[in-house]
């Protein structure tokens, strides 16, 4: 399916809560009004959204949340979503706290990967960031995935004044182990305003200097915008994802679904189209959602503009959208 830009679009995010089992500063600091139930779509809903949008196109899906793993279920519904014709991979993003319980069912179901929100290695910095005390579950989840043989990305936010220099850990892991590690430039989505972001390019001129072997890995890594290096014995690889300072709109190739059903065409803008009220109305069917779906991504609009804040017209908060 292509946009009005000529973009492919073959990957869609999915949020299947907005809940969450750990605070983020920049995500969700306190407790947000929870959404009623009846209001989020049910797995049948996303099944079916997931069915018409394979029928326009996308061929890779992405469980987010929230927090996907604290919606009871979700290793089923990715078998689930794994089954659509059409579908070629389903992976997910987790903070990682209730994986490792959750792991032989997601690997059962056929999780072809997972991305871990990992912003630190220390206890009190993690319990800082994330206001609770999970780091150790974290890691063992890290490590139940690779035993599993479940391709494992860890998404670090550098946050000045909090995490600094832990590039230096993320970067011996890949030597160790054979997981990719993601800096993601902070936006200015929610919480997020209130940060100046911290430059990839920062990181990867020390990451430079202090691994003067350090070399582009230009070989495929995932649907994402990420740009790759790799240390000469690293069994992973470096990714950055310059949000802010490397713009890479033109080669996006994703919509989003939130846990409501609205599909949203760029995190910067709050346009989107009601899948819910299609669904849920008199006539629904698999073939006005696809319509619906291929003439929202028609108007995707061509790039965010996060370096004016006041352009971004998202009001949702990272955690109800799903990064
Ligand atoms: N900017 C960039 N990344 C963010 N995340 C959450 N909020 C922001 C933001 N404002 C990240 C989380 C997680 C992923 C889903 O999105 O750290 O890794
Ligand atoms: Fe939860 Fe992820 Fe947001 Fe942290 S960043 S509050 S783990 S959704």
């Amino acid at each position: 399916m292509r946009d009005g830009y000529g973009r492919a679009i073959d990957y869609m995010r999915i949020s299947i809560t907005d809940r969450c089992n750990l605070r983020c500063r920049y995500c969700m600091p306190e407790d947000i009004p929870l959404v009623p139930m009846k209001d989020i779509l049910t797995y049948e809903e996303i099944e079916l959204i997931c069915r018409a949008a394979a029928q326009a196109g996308i061929r890779k899906l992405k469980v987010t949340g929230g927090e996907p793993l604290a919606r009871l279920g979700c290793a089923e519904l990715v078998g689930r979503l794994k089954r659509i014709p059409g579908i070629e991979q389903v992976t997910l993003t987790t903070n990682g706290v209730l994986l490792a319980e959750n792991l032989s069912k997601l690997a059962e179901s056929g999780l072809d990967a997972v991305n871990i929100s990992l912003d630190t290695w220390k206890e009190d910095v993690y319990q800082a960031i994330t206001g609770r005390d999970e780091l150790g579950r974290v890691l063992e989840g890290i490590d139940r995935a690779l035993e599993a043989g479940i391709p494992v990305k860890l998404n670090c936010v550098p946050q000045r004044g909090v995490n600094d220099g832990e590039w230096r850990e993320f970067a011996e892991l890949t030597r160790k182990k054979p997981v990719d590690v993601r800096f993601i430039e902070m936006m200015p989505i929610g919480y997020g305003k209130d940060y100046e972001p911290v430059r990839n390019e920062d990181i990867l001129n020390q990451l430079k200097e202090t691994y003067p072997g350090l070399e582009q890995d230009s070989s495929f890594h995932g649907n994402g915008p990420a740009v790759y290096w790799r240390l000469p014995d690293g069994l992973g690889s470096i990714g950055f994802i310059s949000a802010m300072h490397g713009k890479f709109c033109e080669s996006c190739n994703r919509i989003r679904l939130t846990s409501q059903g609205q599909l949203k065409l760029c995190l910067c803008y709050e346009d989107g189209v009601d899948l819910r009220a299609i669904l849920r109305g008199t006539n629904s069917s698999e073939e006005r959602l696809r319509e619906a779906i291929v003439q929202a991504v028609g108007r995707k609009p061509q790039a965010h503009r996060f370096e004016e804040k006041n352009k971004v017209t998202e009001m949702k908060k990272m955690v109800q959208i799903g990064g």
